[in-house]
């Protein structure tokens, strides 16, 4: 394959596979949290208030003292919870925010937000800054690549690709030959089996006619 025809498959890859990014949400129900102990109040609708379970997450919330993990992968994480008082947050193993609400460990905010996680996955932990301080953690939602279209995207990329460079090394290969050919007509050598002044050329190998 021509070197002009492999940037040509480059550029139609580098285009179709750029990344589409989706919400996914993490309710506090989810097996992908980790509880260091028991949740003190499990909220979900029956078990707690209407009041109270309409405002949250599928219903569902969970009260705890004690620190707890989310495992994700993605770009970007938007964690939603109360406290009644200040809830560290980390990433990785790093903090990366505390979110404080002395008045009103009832209702459920956006405690903490990023989005420029590096690629990948990651660990977020949540615990009290004291002890006696409550966490009433709702959800997390985190934003990541869809995998389904990427691979489609890729494949699809890949096909159209090579079907375009074949397709244009085709029409190049004709292109040539027709230019080879007319070059030849115009200098006046005539193309094809046809010597009306040289016979003998003509007819090599065959006996001559008179
Ligand atoms: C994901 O959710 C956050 C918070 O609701 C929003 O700001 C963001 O635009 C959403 N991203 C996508 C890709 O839907
Ligand atoms: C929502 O709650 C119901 C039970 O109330 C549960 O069966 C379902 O799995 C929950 N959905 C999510 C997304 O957590």
């Amino acid at each position: 394959m021509p070197a002009t025809d492999i940037l040509c498959v480059l550029a139609l890859l580098i285009g179709m596979v750029h990344a589409r990014l989706a919400n996914f949400t993490i309710d506090d129900t989810s097996p992908a949290v980790t509880y260091t102990q028991a949740p003190l109040v499990r909220c979900s609708p029956g078990s707690c208030d209407v009041s109270w379970t309409d405002r949250l997450h599928n219903g569902t919330s969970s009260t705890t003292n004690s620190p707890m993990m989310v495992s994700f992968t993605g770009t970007a994480v938007y964690v939603f919870l109360g406290t009644s008082g200040s809830c560290i947050l980390n990433i990785d193993g790093v903090q990366a925010g505390v979110y404080t609400n002395e008045n009103d460990s009832d209702s459920i905010y956006l405690a903490y937000q990023s989005t420029s996680l590096p690629p990948g996955p990651h660990t977020l932990v949540m615990y009290p800054s004291k002890p006696g301080t409550f966490i009433q953690f709702d959800y997390v939602v985190y934003t990541n690549n869809t995998r389904r279209s990427h691979v489609g995207a890729i494949v699809g990329g890949v096909v159209g690709g090579l079907a375009l460079a074949a397709g244009l090394s085709l029409a190049a290969f004709f292109l040539r030959r027709r230019e080879k050919q007319r070059q030849l007509s115009t200098r006046g050598i005539p193309l094809g089996d046809h010597w009306p002044d040289k016979p003998s050329l003509k007819l090599t190998g065959m006996p001559a006619q008179k």
